[in-house]
């Protein structure tokens, strides 16, 4: 979920519907906005996107305090009475929220048995009882704050009071938020994008603190009263960086994006004598480990098991990956000094976030691969490597793949070098030509569309396989296509065809096969030849060298380690073209959000 608010001399209305556009990658199941004026507060909410929302709202009304939210369903169905912002029993607050509150129904039962509820959600109990305590007499800031020590959970809340129309109360606990500074206004937002045409002065809020936020100043609390002074920062995003330009997906902008974030990178990690470098400390940090633990969710654990195979091959550290949710709840057994590798495009990713707590509390020290320079797995880890791949606003992630797999390379390489003063391969060329390659590959979009429409536009299933680090990237051309067409596609890791997943196999079945890996190019090719035999219509994605007569799609040659940065690049066009075919939102897939800032 995205929240903001708005408080200054200017309508809030619009300010707050282009606010949540932007944060619209956090969440679009239905949203809502309330607007405090002279008149009262004016709450409108729909089920759907920010566009069907800005249908209900009433364009007469004007008013210089205003809250919004776009929702992530976590409790409660999507609709419009789940929808945010939630209002007290009498009308006097009203409030807005990202996170999850676990006890909710403990503490409904406890204060809240007598109050008929409206919705389904935990954010109501909230403001429920924020009315319970001022009722009992309190002034809202502490009636505010008393509930906020009754909650378990997560939570950024905005919070207006009908009775004082200058002011928006704000807390947060392990759910981003920020406030932004702006002369004769004030801003709230989950990321500074939402409000960066206003302005890009932020102070950044720690967990359980509250603040008081006023047009003229703000005034920082800990929960237990204690004021607390904070700096602002300089938010470092560029508004252009955010916007399509002349791309009619971002999906596609930041696919073209690729060949310059892995340029990017290369600048971004060579040090004055043009060696690829990294901070020391984060060299000391993987010297010293005997065993690496990657944790990441979605794509981006995609991206650590590739990972694994640089770390390993080149660094020659042993590495095992993890999905976040799973590692959360079931620990292996840990080695005695080992390293942990957050990778998280967001660095907000719940799932994640509450391993590196657990981390943290075990005293392992932690490295965070991020695209979002001061996020929470940044700020929270020892370190960070930032991916440099600009804002990613299409919820199916591309480019930050790619610098992921970058990232991981730069850094396996320089510890290899750091450990054996050779290595075999020079990182920075070989990325170099990878950025050529995916240029050239970029060219061939009309191709992709093509094979996108000949196999998948009457498509119910699809399969993708691979060997070794093809498998790996399999995996992450399946996920793509599920994620943004809806078909059911899966990654096999091709050898374990036989084992199972055959039986699948039709007359027809779509199969993309890749074929980068010299090691295992007859054995691919004898597992195509298993599914063809079964009826299946298969599509042969390989590369120069180790190409074969009726191979679909034959991609530049690159480094044998780095194939996963331009083998991705045609399944990423494939599946944005068969979404498109299909008349899918791609940038916006049903279901998903970019950020899943809940566990
Ligand atoms: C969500 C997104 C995925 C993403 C995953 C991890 O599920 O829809 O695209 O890969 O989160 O996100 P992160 O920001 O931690 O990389």
């Amino acid at each position: 979920c995205g929240i903001v608010g708005y408080i200054g001399t200017d309508d809030s209305k619009e300010i707050l519907l282009r606010g949540l556009e932007k944060l619209e990658y956090r969440g679009y199941d239905s949203a809502g906005i309330a607007l405090l004026n002279q008149e009262g507060i004016h709450i409108f909410k729909e089920k759907g996107r920010i566009q069907d929302l800005r249908r209900v709202v009433d364009p007469a009304i004007q008013a210089g305090v205003g809250i919004g939210h776009t929702r992530w369903a976590t409790h409660g169905k999507p609709s419009k009475t789940n929808a945010h912002p939630h209002q007290s029993a009498s009308g006097r607050f009203v409030i807005v929220h990202n996170g999850v509150i676990e006890n909710y129904e403990q503490l409904k039962n406890e204060y809240l048995a007598d109050v008929p509820l409206q919705s389904d959600t935990d954010t109501e109990v909230v403001v429920q009882l924020v009315e319970r305590f001022a009722n009992e007499g309190l002034p809202a800031f502490d009636a505010f704050r008393r509930t906020l020590r009754l909650l378990k959970g997560s939570y950024a809340f905005a919070l207006l009071d009908k009775e004082d129309k200058g002011t928006i109360y704000v807390a947060k606990n392990k759910s981003p938020l920020l406030v932004g500074l702006g002369d004769g206004f004030k801003v709230v937002a989950s990321d500074a994008m939402a409000m960066l045409q206003l302005t890009n002065q932020f102070v950044e809020l720690m967990d359980q603190e509250t603040v008081i936020v006023r047009k003229d100043h703000i005034e920082i609390y800990a929960l237990d009263g204690t004021k607390i002074e904070r700096k602002p920062f300089t938010a470092q995003l560029d508004a252009s960086d955010i916007e399509k330009g002349t791309y009619p997906h971002y999906m596609l902008k930041e696919i073209e994006e690729q060949p310059l974030v892995i340029r990017k990178i290369i600048q971004a990690y060579r040090n004055e004598r043009g060696e690829l470098a990294v901070d020391p400390e984060i060299q000391r940090a993987l010297h010293e480990a005997d065993r690496i633990y990657i944790i990441a969710c979605g794509t981006s654990y995609h991206a650590g098991l590739v990972g694994k195979h640089y770390l390993e091959k080149l660094a020659k550290i042993p590495v095992e990956v993890h999905l976040s949710s799973e590692f959360a709840y079931q620990m292996p057994l840990i080695s005695e000094k080992p390293l942990f590798i957050f990778i998280s495009q967001s660095g907000e990713t719940a799932d994640s976030r509450a391993v590196l707590v657990k981390v943290k509390e075990l005293g392992y020290p932690a490295l965070t691969i991020t695209n979002v320079p001061g996020s929470t797995l940044s700020r929270e880890a020892d370190y960070t490597l930032l991916l440099h791949a600009g804002p990613e606003i299409a919820v199916a992630s591309t480019k930050a793949y790619t610098a992921q797999l970058a990232v991981l390379a730069v850094l396996a390489e320089v510890i290899a070098k750091s450990r054996s003063r050779q290595s075999g391969v020079d990182m920075a060329r070989e990325l170099g030509i990878v950025a050529n390659a995916m240029e050239t590959v970029c060219g061939s979009k009309d191709e992709f569309e093509q094979i996108a429409r000949e196999y998948l536009d009457s498509a119910q299933n699809a399969f993708f396989i691979g060997r070794t680090l093809d498998y790996a990237v399999c995996l992450e051309g399946a996920l793509k296509l599920k994620e943004i067409s809806y078909i059911h596609a899966e990654g096999f890791a091709a050898g374990e065809l036989k084992h199972g997943p055959i039986a699948l196999i039709e007359d027809g079945t779509p199969v993309f096969a890749l074929a980068t890996q010299a090691r295992v190019n007859l054995n691919i090719r004898g597992n195509v030849k298993e599914v063809v035999a079964r009826g299946a219509n298969p599509c042969i994605i390989s590369m120069d060298g180790l190409a074969q007569d009726g191979d679909r799609f034959i991609l530049p040659e690159v480094h044998p380690l780095l194939t996963p940065l331009i083998s991705v690049i045609p399944l990423q066009y494939i599946a944005y073209y068969a979404a498109l075919h299909r008349g899918c939102d791609v940038d916006k897939p049903r279901n998903l959000a970019k950020s899943v800032t809940v566990e």
